[in-house]
């Protein structure tokens, strides 16, 4: 875990392994780092005049100093503008930088633009420095590269809005490194009874009440179709429910619901085999939720929140659920199977009718990684916002901004509901053609009870299977931040 820690006064003094300085592109070294330039020998000037640096979007330059000071510089190229988004992105490509080169602890100056930057500064570092090897024999003492220790942001002023953003900051990343590491365990390690056992960790850390619920009390309560996934595995499933509770007894909370599938091989819709290993992320909703309470309960934020993770694994077997049988959702509602792979929305139409009837939340968002069609529209860059209510959808966008998780809706019309009428039950749990992220939330909306609900479908940003260049393959973070924004503007 990487320390987070603000300092202010002059660079050119500190005594730190590297120090990164973020510059927007084609300007002049600012006066600030005058004496930083000189006490390194001019190389910084020499560096920007000689356009051996440039400061464009992703560039970095690593330049030795002198007996003090910084040992070395790194500058990170922010592009044309200081923004929010690209002080963020340099933060991160720094972590990243910094922890591949095994310094062990970092500083990053900038030019300190607007107040939600200092957040992002501090974030990106332990964001771009993560790493996941629980699972590798350590490397020798002598070859191994030491971890980023700590992330040190340089400040103006270390006043109380500078030591709030810490706090946030350090909340976010716990919850963010939770999120991560959940994420990329493989399927053997990181089970529903894990998930659980995660959740009931989280609980005895801040006080949460957590309730977990297996196969024998599901049946009990009806939720029918969660079991349906669940019935071709003979791991039992869970169902979690926390409980944070920072506002008055009797306000209504806000729900955070996450998609948590194990494994997702399909069911009797079996995947193809080539890539099937990814699909150990179809947890990443689970995690989001999860990370975010670590956060909010860390935050202490003034509200109340109920996490809920419906947590399976989705394998074929001789008790498999089959394309064309029919269950009885929690909600009464008859759904036909017809695609075992369309898993995840039969997973949280119980979970979101639960959470509604049994706690009558405000409002409700879940988070999954529910659909290949949302990898096609978006890609890895943007989470798709689809909802029935438009004031938690845009809710939901601005918490996207903010935590520089960037979201983009698309619509969920009642037309598209006709692609999911089935002959025999109330609900088919696919379309027939086109528009699988819409179809696949307008199958959920029926299952939310009338509470004002947004969805987030992150198939494509929870993680990559590709190169991101300020992170590297794998787990994101996404949603930790979007989750903890949406909590947090609601809580002012
Ligand atoms: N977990 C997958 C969605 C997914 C696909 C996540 C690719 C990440 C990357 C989900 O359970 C699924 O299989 N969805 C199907 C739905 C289809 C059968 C209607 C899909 O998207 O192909
Ligand atoms: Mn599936
Ligand atoms: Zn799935």
């Amino acid at each position: 875990m990487t320390a987070l820690a603000l300092r202010s006064g002059e660079p050119a003094t500190a005594r730190v392994p590297l120090l990164a300085v973020a510059l927007p592109q084609n300007r002049a070294l600012p006066r600030a780092l005058g004496p930083l330039d000189r006490a390194t020998g001019g190389v910084l000037t020499r560096a920007l005049r000689s356009g051996d640096f440039r400061g464009n979007r992703d560039e970095t330059f690593v330049l030795y100093g002198g007996d003090q000071g910084p040992e070395r510089v790194m500058l990170v190229g922010v592009g044309a503008q200081m923004t929010p988004a690209a002080v963020a992105r340099a933060a991160t490509l720094a972590g990243r930088r910094a922890h591949a080169l095994g310094v062990g602890r970092a500083a990053f100056w900038y030019d300190l633009a607007g107040d939600t930057a200092l957040e992002h500064a501090l974030v990106g570092g332990p964001l771009g420095a993560w790493e996941y090897r629980d699972l590798r024999t350590p490397p020798a003492p002598s070859e191994s590269k030491r971890p980023l220790a700590s992330w040190t942001v340089f400040v103006p002023k270390l006043d109380g809005a500078a030591r709030g953003a810490l706090r946030a900051a350090q909340a976010v990343a716990e919850g963010q490194r939770l999120a991560r590491t959940l994420a990329m365990m493989p399927g053997n390690l990181c089970t529903p009874e894990f998930i659980a056992q995660t959740a009931r960790e989280i609980a005895e850390r801040h006080k949460l009440a957590c309730t977990v619920r297996g196969r024998k009390e599901m049946e009990a309560l009806g939720m029918r179709s969660f079991l349906a996934v669940a019935q071709g595995t003979p791991q039992d499933p869970r169902f979690v429910v926390l409980e944070y509770r920072g506002g008055k007894p009797d306000d209504p909370p806000l729900a955070l619901v996450g998609k948590g599938i194990c494994f997702d091989t399909g069911g009797i819709s079996l995947k193809p085999a080539d890539r099937m290993e990814w699909m150990k992320f179809d947890m990443c909703g689970a995690a989001g939720v999860l990370g975010a309470m670590e956060a909010i309960a860390r935050m202490h934020l003034p509200i109340n929140v109920v996490g809920a993770v419906g947590a399976t694994t989705n394998m074929p077997s001789g008790t498999a659920v089959k394309p064309g049988d029919v269950v009885k959702a929690y909600n009464g509602k008859t759904i036909e199977i017809a695609n075992t792979d369309a898993e995840g929305r039969l997973v949280l139409a119980d979970v979101l009718s639960f959470v509604a009837r049994h706690y009558k939340p405000q409002a409700m968002v879940d988070a999954a990684t529910l659909t290949g069609a949302i990898v096609v529209a978006l890609g890895n860059i943007a989470t798709g916002v689809l909802g029935t209510d438009q004031g938690v959808v845009n809710d939901v966008l601005a918490a996207s901004t903010r935590a520089n998780e960037p979201g983009w809706q698309l619509p969920a019309w009642p037309e598209y509901r006709e692609q999911l009428k089935s002959d025999v039950a109330d609900i088919r749990n696919i379309g027939n053609k086109g528009a699988g992220a819409i179809t696949a939330t307008v199958f959920m909306a029926e299952f939310t009870e009338g509470v004002p609900w947004a969805h987030l479908d992150i198939a494509g940003t929870a993680y990559s299977e590709t190169d991101l260049v300020a992170l590297g393959r794998g787990p994101t973070g996404v949603p930790v931040r979007t989750f903890v924004e949406f909590v947090r503007e609601r809580a002012r």
